[in-house]
């Protein structure tokens, strides 16, 4: 069969930019911030391992099948969708899984860019105070702990008075949506691609420099043991109560990217002659390296300092700063910290801006210089609700901040109940719909399509390794993902009713 190009006039340039942007998309904010909370909160090395194998035994599957579905199918992430469902002879209605997609990612990214702006605020303050100190005391300046002379308290309650000025958080929010808004307009190759291909080896060298230092003057011992010495007995009475299983493939699920289209979209940009099993295995093994050498060089600090491992999103805004407070190059450590960590959620955001700015875009009936036309108007569009909608989340955070502030969307309901904006939306995305878009990715693929095409468009270079993707993809990742979903929606919240929570 004659091999054609996808269905897109836009494509990456090559293996390395694809697989350069589908890891800066998979890292961020997951990372560097939500895995260390997950291991805190979920027993250290116990989790690790049920994490590594919720990545590769479920998670890599679906992020293959994802692929391969934009690539076959191609145009947008609901089009490609309903033309691979129409040649397999199956329902279109299979096309609703694209718009779950990019409802999911829209909303995700509302509340990332909140999040993403508080770390580049944090970031400008370490810059200003490096700037001080240098300004004050010549080159010597550098070598000084972060915010010097602070006492314990202003450097706590820096976060807690970021949340409470509503102006300020608006502002970094706007700046970054701004940003990811300039690029996603400028398209695949001129945009997405050429972020990743500058930011993410700034963010790979200086994690790698930053878990050097902190095993260096931290507490590696205590940090290594944390994040690799399984503790069986805890291990086993976690697995009793099934949480470690939920958090372990919603985190795999979160970090790889997975259940919002993204890895659709990205696959429709893919050409023929690039091998989806090879970077997809390269793609989960760069993100889940990533999670573990962010935790080296975060819990070495964590523990130095007698800090709580599992802190949370507070861990990094708090806690984590104090500790700069206290080492010396402490500003420096610290700015290097909060921009590699902008630098990961600002590719992690421009993916998923992408998935409504492909969308916006149009099928692949329009012409090269249409798509041109609506991907830049679109994208304007899309930042700019992305930008109100945002508003509302930070005005959500804003501690005694009015009617927002105590507003829960969904009220007592389960899950989502009970919340802000800002953590419904976490727990919509996280919990229902990326589980949700995940699951059918794999019934789709594994069921809907037919095993020729799959088998075809995949190239495994063994049978074997085919057979055991579509064993994985058929059985073992519907069932996982169907236990989260069902776990997370209606288990779990019986189980807290009967405990009276
Ligand atoms: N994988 C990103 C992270 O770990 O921060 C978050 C994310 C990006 C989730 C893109 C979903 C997505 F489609």
């Amino acid at each position: 069969m004659a091999v054609t190009r996808s269905g897109s006039d836009e494509h990456w340039s090559g293996r390395a930019a694809f697989v350069l942007a589908a890891i800066g998309s998979a890292v961020g904010i997951g990372n560097l911030v939500r895995f260390p909370y997950q291991a805190g909160e979920n027993g250290g090395g116990a989790f690790v391992i049920v994490y590594i194998l919720a990545v590769f035994a479920i998670g890599l599957p679906v992020l293959m099948a994802e692929l391969f579905i934009g690539r076959r199918g191609g145009g947008t992430p609901v089009a490609a969708i309903r033309r691979l469902a129409k040649a397999e002879g199956a329902s279109t209605a299979w096309a609703l899984m694209g718009w779950i997609g990019i409802f999911a990612s829209f909303l995700i990214v509302t509340f990332y860019s909140v999040i993403s702006g508080w770390l580049l605020y944090y970031a400008w303050s370490l810059l200003g105070d490096i700037a001080g100190n240098i300004a004050e005391m010549g080159l010597a300046g550098i070598a000084q702990p972060a915010f010097a002379g602070d006492s314990e308290d202003s450097i706590t309650s820096r976060f807690p008075e970021l949340l409470a000025n509503p102006g300020r958080q608006v502002l970094f929010h706007g700046l970054f949506i701004g940003l990811a808004t300039f690029i996603v307009s400028r398209g695949v190759k001129g945009g997405i691609e050429k972020a990743a291909t500058w930011l993410m080896p700034v963010f790979f060298f200086l994690l790698v420099a930053l878990s050097v230092t902190s095993l260096i003057i931290g507490d590696a011992a205590s940090a290594l043991d944390f994040l690799f010495r399984p503790k069986f007995d805890a291990l086993a009475s976690q697995f009793m109560n099934g949480e470690i299983l939920v958090n372990a493939v919603g985190q795999a699920f979160f970090s790889l990217s997975l259940g919002s289209a993204l890895m659709i979209t990205y696959g429709i940009y893919l050409e023929r002659d690039q091998n989806i099993p090879a970077a997809a295995t390269t793609v989960a093994s760069a993100d889940t390296a990533v999670a573990l050498i962010s935790g080296l060089a975060i819990f070495p600090i964590v523990f130095a300092f007698n800090l709580e491992p599992a802190g949370g999103l507070g861990l990094i805004f708090g806690p984590l700063l104090l500790a700069f407070n206290q080492m010396p190059f402490g500003a420096l450590f610290g700015l290097a910290f909060f921009i590699m960590a902008v630098f990961a959620a600002l590719t992690s955001a421009i993916s998923l801006f992408e998935v409504p700015a492909a969308w916006a875009k149009g099928d692949i009936d329009l012409d090269a210089a249409t798509h041109a036309r609506r991907r830049t108007i679109g994208s304007v569009i899309i930042g700019l609700l992305i930008f109100v909608i945002g508003v509302f989340h930070a005005l959500s955070q804003v501690p005694d901040g009015g009617s927002l502030s105590t507003w829960q969307p969904f009220g007592q309901m389960p899950v989502l109940g009970n919340k802000t904006l800002l953590d419904a939306a976490d727990a919509l995305t996280g919990s229902i719909m990326l589980p949700l878009g995940g699951f059918l990715a794999a019934v789709f693929a594994g069921y809907a399509v037919s095993e020729s095409s799959s088998r075809e468009e995949l190239g495994f270079k063994h049978e074997k390794s085919y057979r055991r993707w579509r064993f994985l993809i058929r059985y073992v990742c519907p069932f996982f993902v169907g236990l989260i979903l069902v776990w997370g929606v209606i288990i779990a919240p019986l189980l807290a009713a009967a405990n009276g929570n």
